[in-house]
């Protein structure tokens, strides 16, 4: 297709930080929720020494609520600094039990 008028959604890091960072604290639309599908079938399939990372995490509940339930090596992965703050502010003394990596994937 000709022309250059053609818009593409915004996907960089500047966008994502951006949108978390003007709405703190509340849930955007796209979160995954505690009791969540993907929950279901990890608890489903994975025991509670599973490496599970999870990609593109934003402010996702679902490994604060495989913490929960005694899952040990979760990786909170996402390019957005603000999101990462935002989850490790949200899980207090527990935050050093998820390992959160900032970064380009
Ligand atoms: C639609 S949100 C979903 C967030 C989360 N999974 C949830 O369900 O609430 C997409 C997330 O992926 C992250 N993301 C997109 N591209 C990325 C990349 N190349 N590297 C790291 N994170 C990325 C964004 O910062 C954002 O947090």
């Amino acid at each position: 297709m000709a022309g250059g008028n053609r818009r593409v959604p915004s996907n960089n890091e500047t966008h994502w930080d951006g949108r978390y960072a003007s709405n703190a604290g509340a849930g955007l639309s796209w979160s995954e929720g505690p009791g969540s599908l993907s929950l279901e079938w990890i608890i489903e399939v994975g025991p509670k020494g599973s490496s599970i990372v999870d990609i593109g995490a934003g402010r996702s509940m679902l490994l604060p609520a495989l913490l929960s339930r005694e899952y040990t090596d979760l990786t909170h992965v996402d390019w957005s600094e603000s999101a990462s703050q935002s989850l490790q502010r949200s899980l207090g003394c527990e935050a050093p039990r998820i390992k959160c990596i900032v970064g380009d994937l």
